[in-house]
């Protein structure tokens, strides 16, 4: 090593060396091929390797921005000295992936652990955004340990119709139960769908993208306060090049996710998403996240931080605003300072700094939308974890986005077997449905439908929209969009398909839920499903060929996080040999 190099700046240390630096054969091959590209020796030599891992896409909505991004990643790599490389993985949809993006995240965190360890990288800037592509780009980061930094896409501009603000998602499902109640005519619905999407960037509610890019914020592996811009903004465009600028450095010092991601930041983590109000599907991926880590999440953890620390971004499906009122009202920092007394304020960042020094100066600027802990939008906690003989590993619900009276419910059953099912009798008047029935949907988890799908807010019949009911408790072994809402019991584990209790139920049983008391009940005789049990025999898995055969075969349930069984922690792969 030569006297005026910097230990941590050495060349040879960095893993690209490997390919690059060695004076044989192979390595001529790989210079010649940059030089095929266009690139000079200068451009790349004794540099940080820096992949930039896009998810944009025709068939992706929500990143239609990340063309421009990422050349302003590079703008900020060629700046600070490293070498970019644009790497496009797996452009997960959210709206436009069937049967729903969860089936396909762990095939997307694969994808990203492997072309992170095949590859010559030294650091990688993680384009994402929309709902799952978050905890995949950060689950396949996490694995390969390479050090990373994540790009959030940002949420799109508020949408509007006729002077209303809209709320992705939340106004869509809200006007439509209007539309089925004979309110709301064809020319509106149509104006709708022209104003509630006027942007790139992901959903503007608090949905599991606003959530999980929060979280990849407080957990350490975003620059402080880049989660809250808006898509659009100029700043997001700077943004991008400070997260070039950064990954260089990151690579030198090679800070890597597992130093990031400890039990102190998945803390942080489950406390910011109480006071975000966010998505419950949040609860499935950091468990995901922190397995990769090595690290341990229950459901109780999330059930005991949400009484602590309750909802105070004043956003919708829980609250008022959007995530544009949320940025101008000073953003995630200043949600933050509000609730610093439950972080732990000396966790690292992939700022250099600890998660107390990227708050200092962080101010509230509209206590409307970001509130102070002593006036929360909501008394109740962010999430609850039900358990009983009808969820014995668990079941979850987001009580701010129900109607209080059905937090403390019995009633009488109509089971939906299947969604298919759901979708041809729901609206039959004859079935004689009231607003007190309770409706339950099978074969809706990670392998019944499969992919543990978000159908959990269970349309309501359109004859009791018209009478003018607008919430029913609903229970099933899905998912729930973060920008829904209602009185929907999730997550019901074990699932349907594999004989949790959930498969057992029929029409005309009874059953009770009591929200502050955690209680998930079935009011049958454990005689009587025993008998049940034994008549049940378990449908043919959907999908039996390639991916669909390996997600059936290694897919864990909703409070194991959904992961591969094989993907879990476990022993690193070694570095790939160059032959
Ligand atoms: Fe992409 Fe909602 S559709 S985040």
């Amino acid at each position: 090593m030569s006297d005026s190099v910097s230990p941590d700046r050495d060349p040879s240390t960095l893993r690209s060396a490997r390919w690059f630096a060695p004076d044989d054969q192979r390595s001529f091959g790989h210079r010649s091929r940059l030089k095929q590209m266009g690139f000079n020796t200068e451009d790349f030599k004794a540099k940080p390797v820096i992949g930039i891992l896009n998810t944009w896409s025709d068939m992706n909505n929500c990143h239609t921005h990340f063309r421009d991004r990422a050349e302003e990643v590079k703008r900020g790599v060629w700046q600070a000295g490293g070498f970019p490389v644009e790497i496009p993985v797996m452009s997960m949809s959210e709206s436009f992936m069937k049967p729903t993006s969860m089936y396909y995240r762990n095939l997307l965190a694969l994808e990203v652990e492997e072309t992170l360890r095949c590859y010559p990288l030294d650091g990688a800037v993680l384009m994402g955004g929309c709902d799952k592509t978050v905890p995949a780009l950060i689950m396949g980061a996490t694995s390969a340990n390479i050090p990373s930094i994540f790009l959030p896409a940002g949420p799109m501009l508020k949408g509007c119709w006729r002077g209303e603000i809209l709320g992705s998602g939340t106004d869509m499902w809200r006007f439509w139960a209007e539309r089925q109640a004979g309110n709301l005519c064809e020319d509106g619905w149509n104006e709708l769908e022209d104003g509630i999407a006027r942007s790139p960037g992901h959903c503007m509610t608090m949905g599991t993208a606003s959530t999980m890019t929060a979280i990849a914020e407080v957990i350490g592996l975003c620059l402080p306060g880049s989660t809250s811009i808006p898509a659009v903004h100029s700043t997001h465009a700077r943004m991008a090049s400070s997260c070039g600028r950064r990954i260089v450095d990151l690579a030198w010092d090679k800070i890597t996710p597992r130093m990031l991601l400890t039990e102190d930041a998945f803390h942080n983590a489950i406390v910011t998403d109480m006071a975000l109000g966010g998505s419950t599907n949040a609860i499935i991926h950091l468990i995901a996240m922190a397995g990769r880590a090595g690290i341990k999440l229950t459901l109780e953890q999330f059930d005991r931080i949400s009484q602590e620390v309750k909802v105070i971004a004043n956003i919708r499906p829980c609250g008022d605003y959007v995530m544009e009122d949320f940025y101008d009202a000073g953003g995630l920092l200043a949600l933050l300072t509000q609730i610093k007394a439950h972080l732990k304020l000396d966790c690292l960042s992939v700022s250099g700094r600890s998660l107390g020094e990227n708050l200092e100066g962080a101010t509230v600027y509209n206590d409307d939308v970001i509130r102070p802990l002593d006036r929360p939008v909501s008394k109740a906690g962010g999430t609850f974890v039900l358990r009983g003989n009808l969820a014995p590993d668990g079941a979850v619900i987001k009580p701010t986005a129900a109607e209080p009276h059905l937090l403390a419910h019995r009633g009488v059953v109509a089971v939906f077997a299947d969604y298919g099912d759901l979708k041809n009798r729901i609206h039959d008047e004859a079935a004689g449905l009231t607003a007190d029935h309770i409706i339950v949907l099978q074969h809706a988890g990670p392998i019944g439908a499969p992919g543990i799908p978000e159908w959990g807010m269970l349309p309501i019949p359109n004859y009791l929209l018209k009478q003018g009911v607008r919430d029913m408790l609903r229970i099933s072994d899905a998912r729930m969009s973060g920008t829904s809402y209602g009185a929907c019991v999730l997550h019901v584990s074990p699932e349907s398909a594999i004989g949790g209790p959930l498969a057992l139920v029929r029409d005309g049983d009874f059953i009770e839920v009591n929200v502050a008391e955690r209680r998930l009940h079935l009011e049958v005789s454990d005689e009587e499903l025993a008998i049940r049990r034994a008549a049940w025999k378990p449908r043919p898995v959907p999908h039996r060929r390639g991916f669909g055969q390996l997600y059936a075969k290694e897919v864990t349930q909703a409070p194991e996080g959904c992961d591969f069984r094989f993907l879990h922690h476990g022993e690193d792969s070694p570095e790939p040999d160059i032959y």
